[in-house]
Order: structure tokens, then C-alpha cells, then sequence
């Protein structure tokens, strides 16, 4: 069974829809850690050997926030600019996170049809995710694409919020027992694009 690490972000939790209902699906869930990065360090005093001792334990990282000018919100910046040392994280005797499984979950403001090369926002949040990609490589993660939660600013139904909120705890459980083909996960243009291709028989 892998042991997997969520770091949380949402600087207004109380405030939200999609993230708060996603972290519902998945907390307490076995061989499941949700690290709540605001919570803990809302003076964003990083405790750098909790979050690498955290990292060697799991086997996949995982951060979970909303899209926040087409990156993340300042706290995950932070975390990486400390957290990610050298001869740790990278470097020739950095090996501490070599094999461990690494992906974004990203909720947007603006509709999945604009994050497109030919829609408003000109990029896909695959593309978007490009430093999370290059940070991996350097730090000898398994990089996997964005699960991504689009158009939360057209107010998604509660119905749909749930649907989502069991397909986040489907790709997590499905991880922790190792039934991913990684292989193929690497190829998707999102992790959740369609999950019944992204897991075997449950
Ligand atoms: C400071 C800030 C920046 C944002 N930047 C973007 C953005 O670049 N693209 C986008 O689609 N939505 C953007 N949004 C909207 C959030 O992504 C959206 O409100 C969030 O994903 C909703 O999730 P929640 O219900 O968990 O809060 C931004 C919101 C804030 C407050």
C-alpha cells in the first residue's frame, strides 16, 4: 500500500465550494495524510524538517489548491523555496524524493473550454503546471498531469461538486492500492479525465 501526502492550500477555506467538498472525499481515508499548509503556518513559517520528514514517508505528494493566477497560492511557492533543499531534494546527493509520485489538484475559476489554445486563456493547465513538471525532473519525481476541477465561477451544481468529490477519493484509493498504470497515467492531458481508463477493475 503507498503512502500518499496532500498538502492542502486554500488561504480562505471557509470560503470555499470545490476544495473544502474534494478534502471531505478523501481525509481520514487509510494510508492518507491531508497536510493543511495555511492551517499550520498561517504566518507562513515553514517547519522545513516537518514537511521533509512528511515527504519521506509518503510515496506520493500530492498538492491540492485553486488556481491562483495561473500558479498557486503563495504559501506552496514558499514551501518549495524552503522545502526543496539542496542535497536533499536535488543535486548529486540529493536523492530523498527519487521514485515518489507527484501531481497537482487544481480548481478554476474560469471554464475547462478556456484553458485551450484557442480559448481565452490561451494555455492548458497542463502546460500551466510546466515549473511543478521541471521541479520534479530536477528533484527525480514521478511528475503525473493535473487533476483538474474547472468553471467553479459559473457556480457548479452540488451534484456535480459531489461527483467530483468521489472521483478524488476513486484516484486516491485506486493510488494507495497501486491499481494506476503510471505509464499511461503520464500521458493523459488531465489525471481525471476519464477515470475508468486511468483504473483497473476496483
Ligand atoms: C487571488 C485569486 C487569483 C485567482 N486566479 C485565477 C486564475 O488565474 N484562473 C482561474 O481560472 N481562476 C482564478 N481564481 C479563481 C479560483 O481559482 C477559484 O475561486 C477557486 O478555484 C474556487 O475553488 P474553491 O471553491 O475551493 O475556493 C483566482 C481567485 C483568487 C482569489
Amino acid at each position: 500500500m503507498k503512502k500518499i501526502l496532500i498538502n492542502f492550500a486554500h488561504p480562505a477555506k471557509s470560503r470555499s465550494s470545490v476544495n473544502k467538498a474534494l478534502r471531505n472525499a478523501v481525509v481520514g481515508l487509510e494510508g492518507v495524510t491531508v497536510n493543511d499548509l495555511y492551517q499550520t503556518y498561517p504566518d507562513f513559517m515553514i517547519d522545513v524538517e516537518r514537511e521533509k520528514k512528511l515527504c519521506e514517508e509518503h510515496d506520493v505528494i500530492i498538492f491540492q489548491h485553486p488556481l491562483y493566477w495561473y500558479s498557486t497560492p503563495s504559501i506552496v511557492k514558499e514551501w518549495f523555496d524552503l522545502v526543496l533543499e539542496h542535497d536533499w531534494a536535488y543535486g548529486s546527493k540529493g536523492t530523498a524524493l527519487e521514485g515518489k509520485l507527484f501531481f497537482q489538484v487544481i480548481s478554476t475559476g474560469a471554464d475547462g473550454d478556456s484553458y485551450q489554445k484557442e480559448g481565452f486563456n490561451e494555455f492548458t493547465l497542463t502546460e500551466l503546471s510546466a515549473p511543478f513538471r521541471a521541479t520534479a525532473k530536477l528533484c527525480k519525481l514521478v511528475w503525473l498531469p493535473p487533476f483538474a476541477i474547472t468553471g467553479v465561477h459559473g457556480g457548479l451544481p452540488s451534484a456535480e461538486i459531489l461527483r467530483h468529490g468521489e472521483n478524488y477519493q476513486r484516484t486516491i484509493i485506486a493510488l494507495r492500492d497501486e491499481r494506476v498504470d503510471i505509464e499511461q497515467a503520464k500521458r493523459l492531458e488531465l489525471l481525471n479525465i476519464d477515470l475508468n481508463q486511468l483504473i483497473g477493475s476496483e
